[in-house]
């Protein structure tokens, strides 16, 4: 080749390159362009979720949902009998509280059989019919079971007083000391409290030891540390699992397991505080140091996960999950979630926080650093969970004010993950008028006096649920029911809610229907203090509509700046708002002034946001 046609070749293909790059950077250009403008109108692609990452979780109080027999006391057929009730609200997942064989000490939380059910909430028959109806609505049913205690009418319990084989060690038992002054009388192994008062050991004359029992004599603590309780309880969860249950609600599992004894057998004193309570972190005059929130409970968990990550996957069908109870601080109730490590524990650790940190006096702020501390501390991955109410505490609208329950049920509804209701929740029920003299709670029949007992009592938010105003509210057609009825059901009940063309029931429905838009499975969270008092939430999701949730959280009206608002163009419709808010469904809303009345909420909609 000549020198020069080399020459020429090179610059042929110089410039053959640069046509190339050239080209091929104005297509980036272009598809860029066009990529950034589809983008902003089309839907980003969503990760399908799993049933329960986004669900609508009830809990029945069994005993006081529907009666169908007239005994006074709820049963399955009354749970089975009104489904439908669910299903109008949007309930996709029922947990029903204990419903195994039980003297009922602790109301089903003192177990005799775990493979019976209660015989006064009906038969193992009643049980499958309930299951298989509440399948075919498409309605999940998971059991409360109680790993950390049984009945002491257990066999188990009864076995292991006459050290029956592997039955011996089922249970936590010391030898206790001499008392110096008393030969006849031995001393417990530490100082511990029990949760329900007295000490936490209980001496057993024929065992000749003392038990261990976080809650009442009546719930003697299994020995978690004794790997063949750990399996037995996990072949017991099988045989539910057999019977088409879509999961549990493990109860009380901060105190699986208590700290070792020594080598003489005396356990580690609880350190003493000078100031007597009892809440979840303290028991009278004691900090619970070795009996709650051990690190041994989590393996624990985990290893009844590994269980039941296996029966999914050799079963298929719907994922059966886990719902944990737990009353702990932050990092502690983090580690339901599982491990950094990949260890898994609870697919729903309840979260409390609303609950244990936010009353009726909170500030908005106090509700958004709330939010954003379970956000903050749960595990990469993991999905939120919201719990206004139980049966172990005052309920929902008595806690804070009857003006809040539709912006309480609005946040419950809107924030991501998993929203739980307790049974009444929906219709703004109050807690019930339970006298001293029909007291039953047995927290309250051991801590409480005629004047105090309303302090500890779990009576009032167990009150029977308000269908409607016939006699005992439509939930028994017995003379007397086992608590008594609210006095306000005349007023306060479903039925009536269901003719009121403005009532919480009917917020609560629309509710649930929003959460079927992705904004709220999939969208972004933003949320605050929009002024003192009222809280703002925002949710949104390229390509879909934003939802905005303003809540008046004081007791006096507010009056807000709209412009404030992230993501929020005007005008806004109202999409739902609070029984006693002035602006209705549709009410446009084009002015950034706006002003709230006490407790009001708003849930606007907006246009997809189109710029970040
Ligand atoms: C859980 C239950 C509560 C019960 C306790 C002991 O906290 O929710 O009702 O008394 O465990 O089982
Ligand atoms: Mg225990």
């Amino acid at each position: 080749m000549h020198a020069e046609s080399a020459v020429n070749s090179g610059r042929t293909a110089r410039a053959v390159a640069v046509s190339v790059t050239v080209m091929a950077s104005l297509g980036l250009i272009a598809g860029g362009v066009t990529w950034a403008v589809l983008s902003r109108l089309s839907p980003p692609e969503l990760r399908p979720l799993d049933w329960w990452e986004h669900c609508v979780l009830y809990q029945i109080h069994v005993r006081s949902y529907k009666d169908s027999d007239g005994d006074g006391i709820g049963d399955l057929n009354g749970v089975a009998m009104r489904l439908d009730h669910l299903k109008d609200a949007g309930v996709k997942a029922v947990w029903l509280s204990p419903i195994f064989s039980s003297p009922q000490v602790d109301f089903g939380y003192d177990i005799s059989d775990y493979l019976e059910i209660h015989y006064e909430y009906g038969t193992m028959a009643d049980f499958d019919r309930l299951v298989a109806k509440a399948h075919s609505m498409g309605i999940k049913i998971l059991l409360d079971f109680v790993p950390n205690h049984s009945s002491s009418e257990h066999q188990y319990f009864k076995d292991s007083v006459k050290r029956v084989g592997e039955y011996a060690d089922y249970y936590v038992w010391a030898d206790g000391f001499p008392d110096p002054s008393n030969a006849s009388n031995r001393l417990p192994p530490s100082n511990w409290e029990s949760l329900f008062g007295g000490s936490m050991w209980e001496w057993n004359n024929v065992r000749k030891q003392f038990y261990l029992h976080q809650f009442t004599t009546g719930q003697p603590e299994f020995n978690l540390r004794n790997p063949v309780v750990v399996k037995k309880l996990e072949g017991i969860m099988k045989f539910w699992l057999d019977q088409g249950v879509d999961g549990f609600r493990l109860d009380a599992l901060p105190h699986l397991v208590e700290a070792p004894p020594d080598a003489t057998g005396r356990y580690p004193d609880n350190p003493e505080v000078p100031v007597k309570a009892f809440t979840h972190f303290q028991t009278g005059t004691t900090m619970q140091l070795y009996t709650k929130d051990r690190i041994e409970t989590y393996p624990v968990l985990y290893e009844w996960r590994d269980f039941l990550d296996q029966y999914n996957e050799e079963h298929g069908g719907d994922t059966r999950i886990f719902l944990s109870e737990g009353y702990a601080n932050i990092s502690m109730t983090m580690l339901y979630y599982g491990t950094e490590s990949g260890r898994r524990g609870a697919h729903v650790p309840f979260n409390f926080d609303f609950i244990t940190m936010i009353t009726n006096t909170s500030a908005a702020r106090d509700f958004a650093y709330v939010i954003d501390h379970w956000l903050t501390y749960m595990p990469f991955g993991m999905t939120a969970n919201w719990v206004f109410g139980n049966h172990d505490n005052n309920r929902m609208a008595s806690r804070f004010r009857d003006t809040m329950v539709d912006g309480l049920l609005a946040l419950d509804m809107m924030l991501p993950g998993v929203a739980i209701t307790y049974q009444g929740e929906e219709i703004g029920m109050r807690d019930g008028y339970v006298s001293w003299e029909d007291t039953v709670d047995v927290l309250a029949c051991n801590r409480g006096t005629p004047d105090t007992y309303l302090e500890f009592s779990r009576d009032p938010p167990r009150t029977p649920f308000h269908w409607d105003d016939s006699p005992n509210a439509g939930f028994s057609s017995a003379p007397k029911t086992w608590l008594p009825v609210g006095l306000d059901y005349r007023e306060l009940n479903l039925a009536k809610q269901k003719r009121d063309p403005i009532s919480h029931f009917k917020v609560y429905q629309k509710l649930t229907t929003l959460r079927n838009e992705k904004t709220l499975s999939h969208g972004r969270l933003e949320v605050g203090g929009l002024s003192l008092n009222t809280l703002y939430l925002v949710r949104h999701l390229r390509g879909h509509d934003t939802l905005v949730l303003l809540f008046n959280v004081g007791k006096a009206p507010d009056t807000v700046r709209l412009e404030r608002l992230p993501y929020l163009a005007l005008p806004a419709t109202v999409y739902t708002s609070s029984t006693h808010s002035m602006r209705r469904e549709g009410y446009r809303i084009y002015s950034q002034e706006l002003t709230l009345a006490d407790g009001e909420m708003l849930v606007l909609r907006g246009p997809p946001v189109t710029c970040y």
